[in-house]
C-alpha cells in the first residue's frame, strides 16, 4: 500500500535521511524503531511532505512527493505527529469531530464506536480538551486521527511519557486498528510493545535503515539490538 523508495530528507543543508525504503502492506503494522536522532519522525514528516525531501513515496501506487498534506489525508493516509496537538479550550467532542472530512460518507469510525472503545473519552466529552490528562489527551489525538476514516496511519512515538495504564490502552487502540482493517506505521520507543504488536519491523541508524525483518528475526538478532536500540 505504501512504498517508499531511496527517500532522502534535509533540514536546510544538514542531510538527515540517506535512502531510507520501507513499505507497509494491507493490514500490516510495521514499527519504525531506532534511537534518540536516528531519524524515525524525519522518515514519517517527509513521507508527509512536511520536510524537503527527495526520493519516491508510493501511496496505493501513486506518487505522493509534492502533494499536500491534506491531500494525502483525504486519500486515506492519516498521521499522528509526536506533539499531541489538540485544541485545548475546545471539548473533546468538539476536537473529535474537528478531524470530519467534508461531505464524509459514513466511515469505519462513528463518534459512538470511538466512545465504546474509550469509554474515559465518553465520560469527558463535554470537558475542555486542556483539562485532560496527558494519557487522556494521547487518546483524544489517536482518535481524532481515526474519524478522517485513513486506510494507513502513521503514528510517532504514541506512548511516549504515558503511564503503563495508558501504555497498554494504546496497546489495545493499534489491535482495534489492525482488527478493521487499518494498515499502521508505528513509530516506538518500547520495543516490547513494538515486538508484540507488529507484523514486520525497521531498524534506522543515523539516517538510514540498519535492520528490516519479523519481530522474531529482530529478537534473535541481539547484535542489532545492541548496536542501534539498547542504551
Ligand atoms: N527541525 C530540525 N532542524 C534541524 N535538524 C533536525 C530537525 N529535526 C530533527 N533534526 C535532526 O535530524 C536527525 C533525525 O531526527 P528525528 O527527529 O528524525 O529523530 P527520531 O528518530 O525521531 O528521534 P527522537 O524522536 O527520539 O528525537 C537528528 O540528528 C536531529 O537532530
Ligand atoms: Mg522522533
Amino acid at each position: 500500500m505504501l512504498e517508499v523508495d531511496q527517500l532522502n530528507a534535509f533540514y536546510g543543508k544538514s542531510h538527515v535521511l540517506h535512502g531510507v525504503s520501507l513499505w507497509v502492506g494491507a493490514g500490516e503494522i510495521v514499527a519504525l524503531l531506532g534511537r534518540n536522532g536516528s531519524g524515525r519522525s524525519t522518515t514519517a514528516k517527509a513521507i508527509m511532505g512536511l520536510v524537503a525531501s527527495q526520493g519516491s513515496v508510493l501511496w496505493r501506487g501513486q506518487q505522493m512527493q509534492g502533494k499536500k498534506t491534506f491531500e494525502m489525508a483525504q486519500s486515506g493516509l492519516g498521521y499522528v505527529p509526536e506533539s499531541r496537538d489538540i485544541f485545548p479550550t475546545l471539548t473533546v467532542e468538539q476536537n473529535l469531530v474537528l478531524g470530519e472530512k467534508p461531505r464524509q460518507a459514513a466511515g469505519r469510525w462513528s463518534l459512538d464506536r470511538l466512545y465504546a472503545m474509550f469509554p474515559q473519552l465518553k465520560a469527558r466529552q463535554h470537558t475542555a480538551a486542556g483539562l485532560l490528562s496527558g494519557g487522556e489527551q494521547q487518546m483524544l489525538t489517536l482518535c481524532r486521527s481515526l474519524i478522517g476514516d485513513p486506510d494507513l496511519i502513521i503514528i510517532d512515538e504514541p506512548t511516549e511519557g504515558l503511564a503503563p495504564q495508558v501504555v497498554t490502552l494504546v496497546g489495545q487502540f493499534l489491535t482495534q486498528l489492525k482488527a478493521r482493517g487499518v494498515s499502521v506505521l508505528l513509530i516506538e520507543q518500547k520495543l516490547t510493545l513494538a515486538l508484540d504488536l507488529s507484523d514486520r519491523c525497521y531498524v534506522m541508524g543515523h539516517g538510514s535503515v540498519v535492520f528490516e525483518g519479523t519481530p522474531e528475526q529482530l529478537r534473535q538478532a541481539s547484535a542489532i539490538r545492541q548496536e542501534w536500540l539498547e542504551v
